[in-house]
């Protein structure tokens, strides 16, 4: 049997003819960014991030996440090269985003349990110059929001959540991209609401934040030629924002799937294995990846590709062993590094069935000798 890690072409032939007329009709108008695909998008995604205890969110749509992060952090207004607190084991862009807005990542260790910013170390991270808090929901789990949100209140900064991973998790009944000033959301085509291209949003309770953003993503400008931020040019475009409004309405039933998937794969793997935390009534992840931890992760890895199994490592280096990051010389991050030598992720998502489930299980079984 074969499994690779992703297999978005299969999912998405249920989309292909309502989003072929979409594009058609988009072509035909001219209408090509800032249309009606875009504002409808943005209205569902805000609708879709709210909750009983929060609603009134803005969304705005973007050229991609890395975009979404960036522009949150300058419409923030946060004083330039003061710190930002991120995790050590996340995607570069995290810290790409505060490199960007003129700001310092500081390093934070990651839970070994659940791979999120563990909130017990963020006073040793936290300086007079630390301005804001950037937690990543990584796989698909929120953080500990409210741990993290009070301790950002007694330190009077602000909090910006990575939910790249995340569309659609929940904590204790809140939906990722509420718990923040401001959310940055990734549609890169890999995540759980992958476009067909780059595409990004950025998430907010706060219009005067939203009214900012949207002027930061279009040139600084609100009003044609009339300029007053040194702003980007990062736009969700309407083809993307037609077809991701299709699958917006499908993400609930294949995160329901991804949540099946994942309690299976918690309840039959063997024990040697360090299995993620499952799901109980304060968290529901979204399950974007699915993260196992092995001392001889390589042999793990090289056997599943044998068998056909296709894994991936989220993330192989810390953020502080990137070269491009060498001349900000950030403290090595020890967590992450051991963490980052153990980790693979198990091919999750919409392409993997029951039987392909079971081979998974078999194989990783057969690996330890069961
Ligand atoms: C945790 C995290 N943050 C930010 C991003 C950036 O998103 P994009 O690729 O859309 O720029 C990614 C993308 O992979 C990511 O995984």
């Amino acid at each position: 049997m074969n499994i690779p890690f992703l297999d978005w072409a299969s999912h998405h032939r249920i989309f292909e003819k309502q989003w072929l007329k979409d594009a058609q009709e988009i072509y035909r108008s001219g209408i090509f960014l800032k249309g009606a695909y875009g504002a409808q998008f943005e209205n569902h995604f805000c609708r879709y991030c709210e909750s009983e205890e929060v609603s009134s969110l803005s969304a705005i749509g973007t050229g991609n996440g890395l975009d979404a992060l960036y522009l949150s952090l300058r419409a923030l207004d946060l004083p330039q090269g003061s710190e930002v607190i991120i995790p050590g084991n996340t995607y570069i862009a995290t810290a790409l985003a505060v490199i960007h807005a003129g700001l310092t990542p500081v390093l934070a260790p990651p839970s070994a349990t659940d791979y999120n910013l563990d909130p017990a170390e963020l006073d040793s991270c936290f300086s007079e110059n630390t301005v804001a808090v950037l937690p990543v929901h990584l796989c698909g789990r929120v953080c500990d929001m409210d741990l993290i949100n009070s301790w950002a209140k007694q330190k009077k900064i602000v909090v910006i959540e990575d939910a790249a991973h995340a569309h659609g998790a929940i904590y204790k009944g809140k939906k990722a991209g509420s718990f923040g000033d401001a959310a940055g959301f990734s549609f890169y085509p890999g995540k759980n609401l992958g476009a067909l291209g780059d595409a990004g949003a950025v998430v907010t309770p706060s219009t005067t934040t939203a009214q900012k953003v949207r002027s930061m993503q279009d040139y600084g400008s609100l009003q044609k030629y009339e300029h007053e931020d040194i702003g980007i040019n990062s736009r969700m475009d309407e083809l993307q924002a037609a077809f991701l409004s299709h699958k917006l309405a499908h993400l609930d039933s294949q995160l329901e799937h991804r949540r099946h998937l994942a309690q299976v794969l918690i309840d039959e793997l063997p024990d040697e294995l360090v299995l993620p935390p499952p799901d109980d009534n304060d968290y529901q992840s979204a399950w974007h990846l699915f993260v196992i931890r092995h001392p001889q992760r390589e042999r793990l890895s090289a056997y599943l590709a044998s068998k056909g199994i296709q894994c991936m490592i989220h993330y192989p280096r810390s953020i502080d062993q990137h070269n491009a990051l060498k001349t900000l010389k950030l403290a090595p991050c020890t967590v992450s590094r051991r963490l980052a030598g153990e980790i693979l992720s198990l091919p999750i998502g919409p392409h993997v069935n029951q039987g392909k489930l079971e081979y998974i299980i078999k194989q990783v079984r057969a690996f330890f000798g069961r």
